[in-house]
């Protein structure tokens, strides 16, 4: 079973599970196969996480997160006044060194059964034959229209300056030839050679400063997962360079500290998933970066022992506030997670960004893909927010060879018989963390069917801007009347995160896409 924001992208994962192919193979395909059709975030261009837990227990977390140019500086993208530009999220300043193609072909080496070359077909196939454009793409399009416009994409996305029109067929003939090398030589075809010097090329283009040097000396990285426990389950989730999987398993922690959570969508619940999530953001925003260059109190953030101490600093009937920030918004979509299993029980949960909707915009011409604007998710100015409002500190500055800060969450709920149970994470910035948090909830603590906890309204606090955001119709008034009293600046959004499950059910496995947006959730 796989649930993606593309339907084409899991049925590419269902073909190769068909094959005898594992979850891991399945997600290496569903993952080329979204970089062809799912272009706003499915990518080559970009990073992500994956976590793997197999159903014989063992279990690996794939980091591979772009990393800051060599020639990346503390300051680059503040100007001559002290002000923050918009370098780190348009054009190809904003551009690090993708991740990828490299950590992609690392799972399937360590964990697959299939070749790159055989779990690549799919995706070949979708990018030399095309597929029927939808109108999430084509919205997507004409929501990205300017950034785009400027760059080789232009060609491809806008032609005749209109954004694609649904039911046109988009074939991709560069990025075929792209996806046939790597599929034919391994990643090192991207690293090195002609596509890695077409990229630099659009650099130059630009005024990017990604080099050959960069690309060559880009390394994915296997890290262990962060595992918590949860009322008895126990939670896989991404380690630093993500925040995800030790802001996850902190915010569990705190609400396993109550024997019973308050019924959902009471006030008390709200407040208590409010301060949590408060809690967690205020370390995770002051306290964490790349592990290579800070060192990550990991340990102490996931500890039981902090979960309490942090519980007991909760007020029973008023809204803490967020203190100013100290060292010690909203964002055009995209990032997308998919969820994979097989009938084994092997799971892959992955969550992959281009950053913002078509990430800086570039377009690598000849070689067929857009790259990514993650520079800014590092703090370009501790303490300023960046495009999602996050206001970050020195542990996630900007330096040469640095990953930046993620939220991503990519997670595996683990049952007490060793099975997986849930397969969960979400794309959406900040969002990410608390909405992959809720589902947690809704299922183990509310006891939610799959689609009811994904459907649930949700909640978001991220301590900076202290306000506490909900889904519009998500809470009733008596609610929202017994909140603002207590206390809190509520903050009412269309809608909050974009997350893709697989959960085991009697009978087998449920997949169910993000009810807010569209994808495919496909198993046989
Ligand atoms: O790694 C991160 O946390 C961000 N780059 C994720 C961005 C995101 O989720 C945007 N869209 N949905």
């Amino acid at each position: 079973m796989i649930s993606s924001n593309s339907r084409l992208a899991s049925e590419a994962g269902v073909e190769i599970l068909k094959k005898g192919g594992n979850a891991v193979d399945a997600a290496v395909a569903t993952g080329f196969a979204m970089a062809v059709t799912f272009p706003q975030a499915g990518n080559i261009g970009g990073g992500g996480f994956m976590v793997i837990r197999m159903a014989d227990g063992r279990s690996g977390a794939m980091d591979y997160r772009e990393i800051a140019p060599l020639a990346a500086t503390r300051n680059m993208y503040v100007d001559a006044h002290g002000k923050l530009t918009d370098r780190s999220t348009k054009g190809a300043l904003a551009v690090g060194v993708p991740g990828a193609v490299a950590g992609m072909a690392a799972a399937l080496q360590k964990y697959g059964t299939m070749s790159l070359h055989d779990v690549m077909q799919p995706a070949i196939e979708l990018a030399d034959s095309g597929f029927l454009v939808d109108s999430a793409l084509s919205r997507a399009v004409a929501a990205g229209r300017s950034l785009i416009s400027p760059y080789e994409g232009a060609s491809v996305f806008l032609p005749n300056g209109q954004p694609i029109a649904p039911g046109t067929r988009l074939v991709q003939p560069q990025l075929a030839r792209t996806l046939r090398a790597i599929a034919d030589k391994g990643p090192d075809a991207f690293y090195h050679g002609w596509i890695a010097d077409s990229l630099v090329a659009e650099m130059h283009r630009d005024h990017g400063i990604i080099t050959t040097a960069d690309l060559a000396k880009y390394q994915a990285i296997w890290r262990d997962p962060i595992k918590g426990t949860y009322r008895g389950d126990t939670i896989y989730s991404m380690p630093p360079s993500s925040s995800g999987g030790v802001i996850a398993v902190e915010m569990l922690n705190i609400f396993e500290t109550w024997p019973t959570l308050p019924p959902f969508g009471s006030t008390a619940y709200v407040h208590d998933v409010a301060e949590v999530f408060r809690r967690a953001f205020i370390d995770r925003n002051t306290e964490l970066g790349d592990p290579a260059f800070v060192k990550d109190p990991v340990d102490r953030l996931t500890s039981k022992a902090y979960a309490r101490t942090l519980r007991d600093s909760i007020l029973p009937d008023k809204a803490s506030k967020t203190p100013a920030f100290a060292e010690s918004g909203k964002e055009p979509m995209h990032t997308t997670h998919y969820s994979v299993v097989d009938s084994a029980g092997d799971a892959v949960s992955t969550t992959t960004t281009l950053n913002s909707l078509f990430g800086s915009g570039n377009y690598v011409g000849g070689a067929g893909f857009f790259l990514n604007d993650e520079m800014d998710d590092f703090a370009s100015q501790p303490g300023s927010p960046n495009q999602f409002g996050l206001v970050q500190g020195e542990a996630n500055a900007i330096a040469p060879g640095k990953r930046m800060l993620s939220a991503m969450t990519p997670s595996i709920v683990v049952d007490q018989n060793g099975k997986a149970l849930l397969v969960v994470g979400a794309a959406g910035g900040p969002t990410i963390i608390t909405a992959t948090v809720q589902i947690i909830l809704n299922v183990i603590d509310h006891q939610m069917s799959l689609a009811d906890a994904m459907s649930a309204p949700r909640l978001h606090d991220q301590a900076w801007p202290d306000r506490l955001e909900y889904e519009r119709g998500g809470l009733t008034q008596p609610v929202i009347d017994s909140l603002q009293s207590m206390g809190y600046a509520l903050f009412p959004v269309r809608h909050l995160a974009n997350a893709n499950a697989v959960m085991r059910v009697a009978g087998g496995w449920q997949g169910m896409v993000e009810p807010r947006s569209t994808g495919g959730a496909v198993g046989y």
